[in-house]
């Protein structure tokens, strides 16, 4: 299946220099994917291409999804449905929103001013959004719908990464560490699906949890790369879990602290959720020393700005 070839993708790997680097003897860049495109951002952009070129290939209308109020996943896939054509449906967790236009986070309001129809369910019916016979249900009712999952990963999701990986393997041929944030693993899965296939040399894929007690998420990354946490071989990838503050979604003041840093000097901007926690996960690991001389890292930037909110914005 080709992907859309509308969307622009090739984006810059950025060098950040710091005399903190120069002492560990590490050499850092970034991966910035929050420029891929303007408006479908980030990992979103790998995830929906081939899906998006699906949906059309199947004669559907709509795309269907599922998130939170601050999901950026809704977010991409309203845009991505205004800018190709298709209608999109949204079921959002949390039913007390429905009535409260006014209470709506900008993710939402931005979602629906895009187009997209939102359906607000409570969180007891959204804990069925995996459920076979839910979505069969769904299916019938939304007939002319392609649905996506929370967090769009799946199958699709997975390929779009192999253009990453290969993008990364041209700018940094022997990078050995790469971080990136985890909310469901598809980045995390499709980053380590792929990086093996440009190199032989060992890669160290690092995925920073962004919510409490995520070794849930270990067998699915497992089975969805199909490589073994803590392996041993040519990828090996860990998920950490001591970065994630109090949760998804809370930013504590080590984490706010280490992104205020990070943005001040290197004028990169960083979002609240995912990439704060991704940077903060970095710096803690350097500060341990569990990075070793020589080590060429890749910290993934995977987008998310449109979720600061407006008064964070730059
Ligand atoms: C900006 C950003 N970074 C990282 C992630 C995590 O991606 P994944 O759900 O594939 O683990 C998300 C997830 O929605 C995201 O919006």
């Amino acid at each position: 299946m080709e992907p859309l070839n509308t969307l622009q993708e090739f984006t810059s790997l950025t060098p950040l220099n710091h005399d903190l680097f120069d002492e560990k003897e590490i050499q850092v860049w970034m991966k910035r994917d929050d420029l891929n495109h303007p408006t479908i951002q980030g990992n979103k952009l790998h995830k929906l291409k081939y899906n998006l070129a699906a949906a059309k290939q199947q004669g559907k209308e709509s795309l269907l999804t599922f998130g939170g109020a601050y999901s950026n996943h809704i977010a991409a896939t309203a845009a991505a449905g205004k800018s190709f054509g298709f209608k999109t449906i949204g079921f959002i967790r949390g039913d007390e929103l429905e009535n409260q236009p006014d209470k709506w986070s900008p993710t939402l309001k931005e979602a629906h001013n895009n187009g997209m129809q939102l359906h607000f369910l409570n969180r007891m019916d959204y804990r069925q959004k995996t459920r076979a016979h839910f979505l069969q249900q769904l299916q019938q009712q939304f007939p002319d719908s392609y649905i996506l999952p929370e967090g769009g990963t799946n199958e699709l999701a997975l390929q779009g990464f192999e253009e990453l990986s290969q993008q990364l393997a041209m700018q940094c041929p022997d990078w050995t560490h790469l971080y990136c944030a985890v909310g469901t693993g598809g980045t995390l899965a499709g980053l380590v699906k792929f990086s093996a296939s440009f190199t032989d040399q060992p890669r160290h894929l690092l995925g920073v949890a962004t919510l409490k007690q995520a070794s849930y998420l270990i067998p699915t990354i497992e089975q969805l790369c199909g490589i073994h946490h803590n392996q041993k071989g040519v990828t090996q990838w860990q998920l950490l879990q001591d970065y994630c503050g109090q949760g998804y979604g809370k930013e504590n003041t080590d984490i706010h602290t280490a992104r205020i840093w990070f943005e001040d000097l290197f004028e990169i901007p960083l979002d609240p959720v995912y990439t704060n926690k991704m940077i903060y996960g970095f710096l803690e690991e350097l500060a341990a020393d569990k990075i070793p001389p020589g080590a060429k890292v890749i910290l993934y930037h995977s987008g998310g700005l449109q979720g600061r909110l407006p008064e964070m914005q730059t």
